[in-house]
């Protein structure tokens, strides 16, 4: 009950975040689709596509160059780190930083919208990948667990420097969302998705980020073992989506068919 009325109080002193409980509220009178069962069967369909990183970007038409594929310089990674430590609050993990720097590499991407910063790791692989890209931008959309208290360590990980192309929208997915895709223009080249797990978060954005996606352009959804929103979107698509597996979890890719 304390633990309720906290929640309760966070949410009341932060009016931007009011439409969003709201539909949190309503979320639990529908009916779940993040059950075991559900998530059982996501990650059995995940896990039996699942391949390699090189040979996952290779299917998606990105094939890796003869000397390997690009990797986040250790150095930054390691800065990252010790920044992150410091900071001394407990924030979501990373997302698959290998594939998200090789992918916006190889795919040249200059326009990458994310959902889901916490500590910024991922933020950090991209905008690594773009530096020396003039034209390039990454917008990022989080809102913060609640109750956390690390709204001003959001983002740690992403160093200064990095920062000049960084949009950092702090509101829900389904308010920072269209948001997030204004400043990139309104259509990306990469986009990638980690934050509202559930079904209904994901159901809601999956089709308003690949409506935003450029043709040929490439939609990354971590822990789609979570549940079947991203296997039953592929289907819906009628796309082969790729899977590829990192720190225990599973990762999709799906490219949209150029024009
Ligand atoms: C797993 S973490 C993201 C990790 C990040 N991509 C990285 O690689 O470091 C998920 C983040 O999404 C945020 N989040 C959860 N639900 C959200 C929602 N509905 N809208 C926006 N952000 C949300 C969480 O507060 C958290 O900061």
């Amino acid at each position: 009950m304390i633990e309720k009325i906290r929640t309760l109080a966070w949410f009341a002193a932060r009016p931007a975040f009011w439409a969003h409980a709201a539909a949190l509220a309503a979320r639990r009178l529908a009916p779940s689709r993040d059950t075991k069962a559900h998530r059982a069967e996501a990650t059995a369909w995940a896990a039996a596509r699942a391949r390699p990183l090189a040979e996952a970007l290779a299917a998606m038409g990105l094939d890796p160059p003869s000397d390997g594929l690009p990797a986040l310089p250790a150095p930054l990674l390691a800065e990252a780190s010790a920044r992150a430590e410091a900071a001394q609050v407990r924030m979501g993990g990373p997302g698959d930083l290998d594939l998200l720097y090789a992918a916006v590499c190889l795919l040249g991407a200059r326009r990458v919208v994310e959902t889901g910063v916490a500590y910024g790791w991922s933020s950090l692989a991209i905008l690594a990948a773009l530096e020396g890209c003039d034209d390039a931008a990454l917008a990022s959309v989080d809102m913060p667990y609640p109750k956390m208290g690390n709204e001003a360590f959001v983002g740690i990980a992403v160093p200064e420097r990095l920062r000049a192309r960084w949009t950092l929208v702090r509101r829900p997915d389904r308010y920072g969302l269209d948001s997030a895709l204004r400043v990139l223009g309104g259509t990306v080249d990469l986009a990638h998705y980690d934050s509202d797990k559930s079904w209904q978060g994901r159901t809601w954005a999956f089709p308003r980020i690949w409506a935003a996606l450029a043709p040929g352009g490439l939609f990354i959804c971590d822990d789609i073992q979570d549940n079947l929103a991203f296997a039953e979107f592929a289907g819906s698509l009628g796309l082969s989506a790729a899977v590829t597996s990192a720190h225990g979890k599973y990762v999709g890719l799906l490219r949209k068919p150029a024009a």
